[in-house]
């Protein structure tokens, strides 16, 4: 999503401005735009630095966790090997038939299987076969699931693999002692308990709206 910590306009611009994107996920950013719910796309920036993850600890088998429009999994699918998998998780139709026209432009739809249903169910699924074989999921849907999501993509990965957790800063109301309410609450508490989770390595980065980083030990 995109919310910034960016210390000013200007260091925003510049950071978007020195953030990669190709032709196809730029037109994807426009279109996107037009819809009123375009600030669930996560930035440019962001979606460089899920690619280089992704090369960086030579990922094949992934998974996300709320597609939206396609951004981050046109990213992540991007940099995969050519018989690398992305497992999409959403539950509208309407957002992910958008993504699906810009993956098959992109040349990786192949690579992705988007499954329309609650995540849970399908994280559940996926556990029958592929329970420790994960290298690299993304957390990016309804944040009051997201402590569930968790303990799901962690049985899933394998030791060495990857959580990246988008929107854990949430616009900054996690560190708001005022603000309580269901999802900054939730939030507040996944933070807390991956700080103090021993299964893991962590860290919390303030890229876009804060990204929780965690490696299963
Ligand atoms: C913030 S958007 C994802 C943005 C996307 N990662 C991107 O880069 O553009 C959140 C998505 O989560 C999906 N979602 C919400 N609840 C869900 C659930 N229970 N299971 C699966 N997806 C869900 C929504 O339909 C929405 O597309």
């Amino acid at each position: 999503m995109t919310r910034r910590f960016a210390a000013s306009d200007a260091i925003e611009n510049y950071v978007w401005a020195h953030s990669r994107e190709g032709n196809v996920a730029a037109r994807l950013r426009e279109e996107t735009a037009k819809l009123p719910q375009a600030g669930m796309q996560i930035g440019p920036d962001q979606a460089a630095f899920l690619a280089l993850l992704v090369r960086a600890i030579g990922a094949r088998r992934c998974i996300e966790i709320g597609t939206f429009t396609g951004m981050s999994a046109l990213a992540v699918a991007s940099a995969l090997p050519a018989d690398g998998k992305l497992v999409c998780c959403d539950i509208s139709e309407e957002w992910t038939a958008i993504a699906r026209r810009y993956w098959s432009e992109a040349g990786v739809a192949a690579r992705i299987d988007l499954r329309i249903a609650p995540a849970l169910d399908t994280l559940r699924d996926l556990a029958t076969s592929q329970r420790g074989q994960i290298d690299f999921a993304f957390i990016d849907a309804d944040k009051a699931r997201y402590g569930d999501y968790y303990e799901a993509c962690l049985d899933l990965l394998r030791p060495g693999g990857v959580i990246a957790l988008d929107n854990m800063l949430w616009s900054g109301k996690v560190a708001d002692a005022h603000v309580h309410d269901a999802d900054t609450d939730a939030i507040r508490a996944l933070n807390a308990k991956i700080h103090a989770d021993a299964r893991v390595d962590a860290s919390l980065l303030t890229l876009g709206d804060g990204v929780m980083l965690v490696r299963k030990r």
